[in-house]
């Protein structure tokens, strides 16, 4: 008993918020209104999802990628709101694992801090390579060419020569070719060819050495940034809509519902950092009111971008070419729009600048308040004397960013980075049914909207469940042809998938949960049982070793100890 109650320690909100005020540095400066955090937001939301990710997306979906855009961002706006409540009630920076501490203590705060890892540290790594993308092909527009064993990591131009041998030029896109030749002219070690993605890495280099002599993105810097960001989408769309060829979008989803959803960690990719906003809570004139306004405008905006770039994109060429990682200067190019491609590609190298920026800001800071909570080493919460800034922390995540981007393939991080941002939104949604039933939300200045799910969640369940025996006859006939082995190896993810919704109801039932929190997390781990199973047991492994780390060292050095 005892060992559970330590486990399941929590801060209660008065403790974090004298916690806050009592720093040292007294309270921040509240400056911020929802024009700012509408642009912070999209500082944080725009990036490497709809500068890169949406074309391997597009590549397996088609059009119909579009739709795919609008069901996530649903799911993020229930998630918005139950970010907006707690930013609300504990308006302190820690974020998602602030909040934790609250709703579900310790080990779950420590559990949420390891999974920001993945939404901020490795989704870093997927802008730095969408970077890199983007500025090698903006030197090419300046007559410099890399070599493309410097650009290009080992398993994409080792899997894009294997297929060059098996199936020949005429089946591969550009991109599929150029990496073959890549790995044909690199250097060779033994037999292992020499690959690496060297302006990844060095722009992490660079970015980490600002962000730790202390150049903050101010609001004005981040309100430039944000409007040449969206510059860049608003000049694809209506750029791009004069070359768009309808029969394009015919098959709207060559490859079925499959295909879509094979975009979905790509797809949510492209919507993370909404509520990367929940940080400043602190920081705003008057967070309850402008929090959520800013969070479901963040995300009105991007959807509105995402389907019409999406719809763009796949209108100029052809779904089968979008498998590049520089998408929107691609296009161009494909459609001999040579200049336009080379302006496209300027734009995108400073617009994505910006996005690495942010996250390399804030991760260190998620570390920071971990480490003055006692889960890390006293280290990370070291500051700088001169620059002010986390240091230390400031230059792990340096490492931990900028190495594996010099190695690694970009959709292998796409698809961490979601399942653990997932994980992290499904527990924000579950802490606000924690603050109703324990009433922590009668001190919510913000709630989410409350409707009665008493019986609406078990009526939605079993609605599902005939309208899946109705009209989803393929899927019946599928589980139907699978062995009990097969279904717990397949399917796993989409029983637990309907377990909890069935538990859901019960509690429902028994508590009055909300509706929308309750969608939240519907919507979320539906969309997380699409990842597929590999996803979930590298996420697995990578919770396992936070756990490690946090039973050797957090759980004895913890402040609550
Ligand atoms: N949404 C962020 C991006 O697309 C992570 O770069």
């Amino acid at each position: 008993m005892k060992q559970n109650s330590s486990l399941f320690r929590k801060k209660t909100v008065d403790q974090i918020l004298r916690d806050a005020n009592s720093a040292e540095n007294g309270g921040l400066a509240k400056i911020l209104g929802v024009r700012d955090l509408v642009s912070l937001g999209i500082a944080a939301i725009v990036g490497a999802g709809i500068f890169s990710t949406i074309g391997v997306a597009s590549y397996n979906g088609g059009p119909a990628v579009s739709l795919l855009f609008i069901f996530t961002a649903i799911a993020c706006v229930f998630t918005a709101l139950s970010y907006a409540q707690f930013a609300s009630t504990v308006p302190v920076s820690g974020s998602a694992y602030t909040y934790a501490y609250v709703a579900f203590g310790e080990l779950f705060a420590w559990i949420i801090g390891w999974s920001l890892i993945l939404e901020y540290a490795v989704s870093n790594m997927v802008v730095a390579i969408s970077w890199s993308e983007y500025f090698t092909g903006m030197l090419k527009g300046f007559g410099i060419v890399l070599p493309g064993w410097l650009t290009v990591n080992h398993e994409t131009a080792s899997d894009a020569f294997a297929k060059l041998q098996s199936a020949g030029a005429a089946e591969m896109s550009t991109y599929e070719r150029f990496a073959a030749a890549a790995y044909e002219q690199s250097p060779v070690i033994g037999d292992f060819h020499i690959m690496l993605n060297l302006p990844a890495g060095l722009v992490t280099l660079l970015i980490t050495a600002l962000v730790y002599i202390g150049i903050r993105e101010s609001r004005t810097a981040s309100n430039i940034m944000v409007v040449l960001k969206i510059g860049v989408v608003l000049l694809v769309i209506f750029a791009g809509a004069f070359y768009v060829k309808p029969e394009n979008w015919s098959p709207f989803a060559p490859n079925g519902i499959k295909g879509v959803m094979g975009g979905v960690a790509s797809v949510f990719f492209a919507f993370i950092g909404f509520d990367s906003i929940s940080t400043t809570a602190e920081e705003c004139k008057n967070p309850q009111r402008d929090m959520p306004k800013a969070m479901i405008y963040c995300l009105v905006i991007c959807t509105i971008l995402y389907v019409l770039i999406t719809l763009v994109l796949t209108g100029m060429v052809n779904y089968s070419e979008l498998k590049v990682s520089d998408p929107l200067a691609f296009v161009f190019e494909k459609n001999g729009l040579d200049f336009m491609a080379g302006v496209i590609s300027v734009s995108s190298v400073i617009a994505i600048t910006s996005a690495l920026l942010v996250y390399q800001l804030g991760q260190p800071r998620i570390w920071m308040t971990m480490s003055r909570d006692g889960l890390l080493w006293k280290k990370f919460s070291k500051i700088h004397p001169k620059y002010q800034t986390p240091s230390f922390a400031t230059i792990v995540t340096g490492f931990v960013v900028g190495i594996p981007a010099l190695f690694f393939k970009m959709d292998f991080f796409v698809d961490l980075t979601s399942v653990g941002t997932f994980f992290a939104f499904i527990l924000v949604c579950g802490g606000v049914l924690y603050l109703d039933h324990t009433g922590i939300s009668a001190q919510s200045k913000f709630r989410v909207p409350y409707l009665n799910g008493k019986y609406l969640v078990g009526a939605l369940l079993i609605l599902a469940i005939a309208g899946l025996s109705i009209y989803g006859q393929s899927v019946v006939d599928e589980w139907k042809a699978m062995s009990a082995m097969e279904i717990v190896e397949h399917k796993l993810l989409t029983i637990i998938f309907w377990i909890t919704w069935c538990i859901l109801a019960v509690m429902s039932y028994k508590y009055n949960f909300s509706i929308l929190p309750v969608a939240g997390i519907l919507t979320n781990l539906y969309l997380m049982t699409e990842l597929g199973s590999s996803n979930w047991l590298i996420f697995v492994i990578w919770l396992a070793i936070g756990l490690v780390i946090y039973f050797s060292y957090g759980y004895r050095k913890s402040k609550l100890a």
